[in-house]
């Protein structure tokens, strides 16, 4: 089943609270302090014109009218009873546990948070520096710092439970033990919407070949967690592998509700005076507007091969990025690394996508989905990893 017949039909689309997205973002000390990374991050694109709606990149035909973008359908089913009420999500790492936005923009109104990465065990993160600026992204090597999930749980998991947004942990381990343990911490703990695996990590029993990689790992970590787990379970795919067709095939068989794609490509960058590398940690994860085209190129191919939900992430920074991965087969976007630069961004392109649903006069937004995707079966495998230049 394609992609596109799992966005739902029912619900109402959150209406705009006020005063929420529109204006400059509200100026407040609890904006990440990323500072060196802001100017680089995101290159703001022109203002789109004044008005409700914001104009397409490939625009389908001339405005028509259509529904007030309040009573456009924007909900989404990522599976298992996940039902989103918009497909904008924020992406793990970015948006801390989400408390911290709290006073920066309307949090409920986000489709669903994807909180910071979290393990059995607190970890300290990886040595600095950890993050540096790159052109059009960042380089990041945090290293998965938590308090642990029973300290995440005792903190956060009863505010989370009065939301409305739903909060979706993010869960990482150095074996598939860690894994399971995890998730059974969270499963039936109110407040839990769902979980998301971030397989980029270390596995020791493969000598640190990481999951993400490995197609039998992870589709082993998945059908543990599974087997741990009635929540909702999206697997997060990594870039950094040759062909992600096999994997994301792997992990979809082994019982995921759905995939999220992609986490950061490995990169690195060098001291100004040549003498070594920047990050205390060598390697570091790169994100920002310069890895989309390779993340749609991979949601573009997992899309054509999986009959589960795809949620696409990597560089988002405005509402072509969000109807490019739409059009590539996504049915809902995470943004990232944009947050830092704009926390207001996620709820803003809530709100456009809405407004150019109804400039188009759609009732809800499944008709953008895989618009762009071949009619003929495995185009993919012509046009994709196998191009050369
Ligand atoms: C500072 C930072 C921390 C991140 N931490 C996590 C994490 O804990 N778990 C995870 O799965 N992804 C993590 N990511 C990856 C993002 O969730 C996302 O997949 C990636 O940044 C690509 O999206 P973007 O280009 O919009 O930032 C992190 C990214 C950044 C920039």
């Amino acid at each position: 089943m394609r992609a596109k017949k799992r966005v739902v039909t029912y619900g109402k689309a959150v209406p705009p609270s006020r005063g929420a997205t529109s204006g400059p973002a509200p100026k407040t000390r609890r904006t990440p302090t990323v500072r060196t990374i802001r100017s680089a991050i995101v290159e703001p694109r022109p203002a789109p014109p004044p008005g409700p709606a914001s104009p397409a990149a490939r625009p389908v035909g001339p405005p028509v009218a259509g529904p007030a973008r309040s009573t456009v359908d924007l909900s989404v089913d990522l599976g298992r009873g996940l039902v989103l009420r918009n497909p904008i999500l924020v992406a793990s790492g970015t948006f801390g546990y989400g408390v911290e936005y709290a006073d920066v923009v309307d949090i409920q109104r986000i489709g669903a948070i994807c909180c910071k990465g979290t393990t059995l065990r607190p970890r300290q993160g990886n040595r600095p520096p950890r993050v540096t600026e790159t052109p059009g992204g960042m380089l990041n090597s945090i290293g998965l710092q938590n308090p642990g999930v029973d300290a995440v749980l005792e903190r956060y998991a009863s505010q989370w439970a009065g939301w409305k947004v739903p909060v979706i942990v993010n869960v990482a381990g150095e074996s598939i033990e860690d894994y399971v343990g995890v998730v059974r911490k969270l499963d039936l703990v109110p407040g839990i919407a769902g979980v998301e695996l971030n397989i980029s990590c270390p596995n020791v029993g493969k000598g640190g070949l990481q999951f993400a990689i490995d197609q039998e790992a992870a589709a082993a970590v998945t059908r543990a967690v599974r087997r741990a787990t009635e929540l909702p379970l999206i697997v997060k795919l990594s870039p950094n592998v040759a062909d992600i067709r096999p994997i994301a095939a792997a992990i979809a068989a082994a019982g995921a509700d759905a995939l999220s794609a992609v986490n950061t490509l490995s990169g690195m960058a060098l001291r100004a005076d040549r003498t070594g590398p920047f990050l205390g940690n060598t390697y570091g994860g790169l994100s920002g507007p310069a890895i989309k085209p390779v993340a749609l190129r991979i949601v573009y191919e997992v899309a054509q091969v999986v009959g589960i939900p795809v949620i696409a992430i990597g560089g988002v920074t405005g509402l072509d990025d969000v109807l490019d991965y739409l059009a590539a087969g996504a049915v809902a976007v995470q943004v990232g690394t944009a947050i830092f630069a704009d926390p207001t961004l996620p709820v803003r392109l809530v709100d456009q996508l809405a407004a150019e649903c109804g400039r188009r006069g759609l009732a809800s937004y499944g008709p953008l989905i895989g618009t762009a995707l071949p009619t003929r079966p495995n185009a993919a495998s012509a046009k994709g990893v196998e191009y050369r230049p």
